[in-house]
């Protein structure tokens, strides 16, 4: 950590920072990833959004040089914040480019075939045998075109198809990335380019609707089930692209996004247990206690007092959240006077378990949201931000960068290292506190 700032200039430093780093996953035409196991030499095409820059292959960082929708939209949305708050002529229109060949690259995964690409190379011979195990066979991949092609979760980010054996599908990524387009065609430079959003956007919400509460993989790419954070996301894109549908003279899809929304909207009751709210539907205390609920809302736009910011209930879950991690993990059983560091759920596994930057910063936006919407009563909200913005330095190294994880008793780089959405979290938490610190102001 860096000493010697106040919190406020550390968060404005970190948050230009971060968006140096995050703008290194996008449009990475420079970089180059070898598979040899899959005979795959791949060079991102402009638009893709890299989880991860930086190459690996699960010795021990994962290797996480894909396109994922999930984590693609949240990156593109951070991006739209930059643009918003910018006073940087030349930064603002590099992210619009950036944006122009985000939408383009996303258009153009939507004409791919599995059909075609099996019927063009043999595979299957050209997979080594270490690498049959991980392979997701040739079957699998003809049957991906059209409409299951958002549920691909993943994509390489020269535009192929992912050979790979993945959780699939996952249905929240086309919501997010709906949401991400509703809000950035406001900044949009152009006719041409507001036209091909608008396509995206239209094939986006379509999808959703079609799929809106089925079965599927969560955000963390595990069980399949009913999950809260894909319907609340889902409920959000729907509503909001209704709205924007209505506006824009397409009245069908209006009305079949209002319709599956509102039917969404009522299903969030499923998870309600207690006096908090559970990431997944279904009996028993399993899979209850998880930060995707959080993030669910977060990502979504909600600001309503029923699963929006302002839900009690979602502050009961973040209270119990911290309460469960502020003992489970040694680094924040040392600092028991600090909010906690948060990670994704108790019992998580993946690379040790410890605090993710995308929860604890979670918390931080939280609480500022919760801040702008109190006004002058925000004090407190702003406050407990802030104590989450601290725990969150302390695990930031000198040089700023972000990885996925820390290790949850050194506070270590731990997993994927430049974590894109890590950085977006950052970015989206910097301008939610500006906004709660402005409503403290005027009053
Ligand atoms: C990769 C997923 O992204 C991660 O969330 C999960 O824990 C592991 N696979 C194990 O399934
Ligand atoms: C693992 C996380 O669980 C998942 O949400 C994310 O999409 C991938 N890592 C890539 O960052």
């Amino acid at each position: 950590m860096t000493a010697g700032l106040e919190l406020e200039d550390w968060v404005e430093r970190q948050c230009r920072r971060s968006a140096g780093f995050m703008a290194k996953s996008v449009s990475a035409v420079g970089l180059r990833k070898e598979r040899p196991g899959l005979g795959q030499v791949v060079v991102p095409a402009r638009g893709s959004v890299l989880a991860s820059p930086v190459p690996a292959a699960w010795d021990p960082e994962p290797d996480y040089f894909f396109h994922w929708l999930r984590d693609s939209a949240l990156v593109m949305d951070a991006a739209s914040e930059l643009i918003r708050g910018s006073s940087d002529d030349g930064e603002r229109r590099a992210w619009q480019e950036r944006w122009r060949d985000f939408v383009g690259f996303s258009l153009r995964l939507d004409r791919l075939s599995g059909r075609r690409l099996v019927a063009g190379v043999n595979l299957e011979r050209r997979v080594r045998s270490a690498m049959r195990p991980h392979f997701r066979g040739t079957a699998e991949l003809a049957s991906i075109e059209g409409d299951r092609l958002r549920g691909e979760v993943r994509f390489n980010p020269d535009g192929t198809l992912d050979l790979l054996r993945w959780t699939r599908p996952q249905h929240d990524g086309p919501a997010l990335r709906a949401l991400a387009l509703l809000r950035h065609l406001p900044l949009c430079a152009g006719e041409t380019e507001r036209d091909a959003l608008a396509g995206l956007l239209r094939a986006d919400l379509a999808h959703v609707v079609r799929h809106a509460g089925e079965c599927c993989a969560g955000p963390w790419e595990e069980e399949a089930g009913r999950h809260y954070y894909t319907e609340v996301v889902e409920a959000g894109a729907l509503l909001a692209g209704a709205a924007w549908a209505e506006a824009a003279g397409e009245a069908a899809l209006a009305g079949a996004c209002r319709g599956t929304g509102l039917r969404l909207e009522a299903g969030l009751e499923d998870f309600v247990r207690g006096d908090m709210l559970a990431a997944r539907a279904g009996e028993g205390p399993d899979g209850a206690l998880d930060s995707s609920v959080i993030l669910g809302v977060l990502h979504a736009g909600r600001r309503d007092s029923r699963h929006g910011v302002a839900d009690p209930r979602l502050l009961a879950t973040l209270d119990r959240l911290g309460e469960h991690f502020a003992a489970a993990y040694p680094l924040n059983r040392a600092h028991p006077e600090e909010a906690p560091a948060l990670g994704r759920y108790p019992g998580d596994a993946y690379f040790g378990g410890g605090p993710w930057f995308v929860t604890t910063l979670a918390a931080a936006e939280l609480h500022y949201r919760r801040a702008s919407l109190a006004g002058a009563d925000g004090a407190a909200d702003l406050a407990r931000g802030d104590a989450f913005m601290a725990t969150v330095r302390r695990l930031v190294p000198e040089d700023g960068s972000l990885s996925e994880q820390a290790d949850a008793e050194t506070g270590a780089p731990v997993s994927a290292r430049h974590l894109a959405w890590s950085y977006a979290a950052f970015i989206t938490a910097a301008a939610a506190r500006r906004l709660a610190v402005r409503a403290q102001a005027t009053k």
